[in-house]
């Protein structure tokens, strides 16, 4: 069994890939730190990063070894252990310079196929899975915002000098890891990438222990595709039977009744997101949940789920009864849970079916939610249900045109500096002005003309 988890420097993958090593009793593989044992070699050969050549003399025929003990592993390079020298900016900025050329990446890679591990391995860096183990059993990738890397990173130089006053500045901690992201995603041998198949993990608000949790689940997680992940791709892998055959079934409807036109679903990324769109008649929630290319949560009024085999179907098409009580902390409860296991959620912010069919103010709940679960928002405009099927009407029609478009995602890191209120407040602005501008591009580029 091999586990890959890559990312950016400093995105909380060594720590996390101890922590879930010792659990599983695996072996772990550093890969960033036989770079460094690399770069420190060159350092002291006095060799120049920049030249190739003599980088490559220097390399040529160099042993390493790493002797992997209860407190650590120790690399070992010559015979020389270098292991506590190898964290320092200078050797980080070193490593990342030569990581850049094709016989150090081939020399590390030959190390890395042939690192010993009996029971399983969790290897961690940068190519791990897109190049290094392809066929990893499971892939996973962290991501943390460049701020918070260089805390983490100034934290742990502090922790790691002899007298506990770090010898670089915060500023020029970031300074070298915004370079350094730079130059690993930029160069042309294995850029930094997240690989296909991989989880994504954004660590920037997590702790350990919660990025832990999360990871332990996405291992956990069987990788046998079930029978839609074959038919309707990686993300619909552990649907069920039911959901998988109604969104074949209203996604035709919607086309062929309905000539569906979706944009925007390339904005739509893998992991946990919030999808918030206008509401204006009863076809909006089956075309939402056939348009959104990912599996997807929402909430159904629980009185629905009083008659049995509606309730059954409701569940099976992953259907969350909610109260109408705003203080139902159950209902609540359980919107975050869809979320806090990387699942996307749909929610109306204008918290009602619009009877004018226009966009109505928006309700604090969507907010709310995005703050609590710090989940991203997509904000998402529909067109042309209300057309064919307006609230007040006993009977849709069976033809019309109805379009979906997805923006880009309102992050909510991008809110955090900010207080919880005043971070409602702004995103809630933020969707209402977004949602606008969809609607306003679509009229003109479709060239309707507003009801
Ligand atoms: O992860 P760490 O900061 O220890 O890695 C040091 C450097 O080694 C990185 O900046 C990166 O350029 C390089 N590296 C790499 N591929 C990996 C691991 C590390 O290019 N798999």
């Amino acid at each position: 069994m091999i586990i890959t988890i890559d990312g950016t420097s400093g995105s909380g993958k060594s720590t996390v890939a101890a922590l879930i090593a010792k659990k599983f009793g695996y072996e772990k593989l550093d890969s960033g730190a036989l770079y460094r044992s690399m770069a420190h070699k060159i350092l002291i050969e006095g060799a120049d990063p920049a030249d190739p050549e003599a980088v490559q003399k220097v390399l040529d025929g160099v042993k390493l070894h790493v002797e992997n003990e209860p407190r650590g592993a120790r690399y070992i390079v010559d015979g020389q252990d270098v292991t506590d020298q190898i964290r320092s900016p200078e050797v980080s900025q070193v490593a990342s310079k030569v990581a850049g050329y094709p016989f150090v990446r081939a020399l590390v890679l030959n190390m890395q196929r042939h690192y010993p591990y009996k029971k399983g391995l969790v290897a961690e860096g940068r190519d791990m899975g897109s190049v290094v183990f392809p066929g990893a059993t499971r892939k996973l990738f962290l991501s943390a915002k460049p701020e918070e890397r260089a805390k983490r990173r100034y934290q742990e130089l502090i922790e790691r000098s002899v007298d506990g006053a770090a010898t670089v500045s915060f500023d020029e901690v970031l300074n070298g890891i915004v370079e350094r992201d730079r130059r690993d995603e930029e160069r042309e041998n294995c850029p930094l990438v997240r690989p296909e198949g991989a989880i994504e993990i954004d660590t920037t608000n997590l702790s350990i222990e919660e990025v832990c949790v999360r990871m332990e689940n996405a291992i956990a997680k069987p990788k046998r595709k079930k029978f839609w992940g074959y038919i309707l791709g990686e993300r619909f892998s552990e649907i069920n039977f039911v959901y998988g055959f109604c969104y074949v079934l209203t996604k035709g409807i919607y086309k062929l009744f309905y000539r569906s036109e979706i944009y925007g679903r390339e904005n739509l990324v893998p992991g946990k997101g919030i999808v918030a769109v206008n509401h204006v008649s009863f076809l909006d929630p089956p075309l939402m949940g056939s348009s959104i290319p990912d599996e997807v949560y929402a909430m159904a009024i629980d009185y629905l789920f009083k008659f049995p085999p509606f309730a059954w179907l409701l569940r099976k098409l992953h259907s969350i009864p909610v109260s109408g009580n705003a203080s139902d902390r159950a209902s609540l409860k359980r919107t975050l849970d869809v979320l806090s296991k990387d699942k996307k959620l749909l929610i109306f912010p204008e918290g009602e079916r619009r009877k004018c069919g226009t966009l109505g103010p928006l309700k604090g709940g969507v907010a709310m939610l995005a703050s609590l679960a710090k989940a991203d928002v997509y904000p998402t405009y529909l067109y042309g249900t209300y057309q064919a099927f307006p609230p007040g009407k006993k009977f849709p029609k069976f033809w019309g045109k109805v379009y979906v478009v997805f923006g880009k995602p309102l992050k909510w890191a991008d809110y955090e500096h900010l207080s919880a209120k005043e971070a409602r407040v702004k995103l809630l602005e933020d969707l209402a002005v977004a949602l606008r501008d969809l609607e306003q591009n679509l009229f003109k580029q479709k060239n309707i003309s507003p009801n």
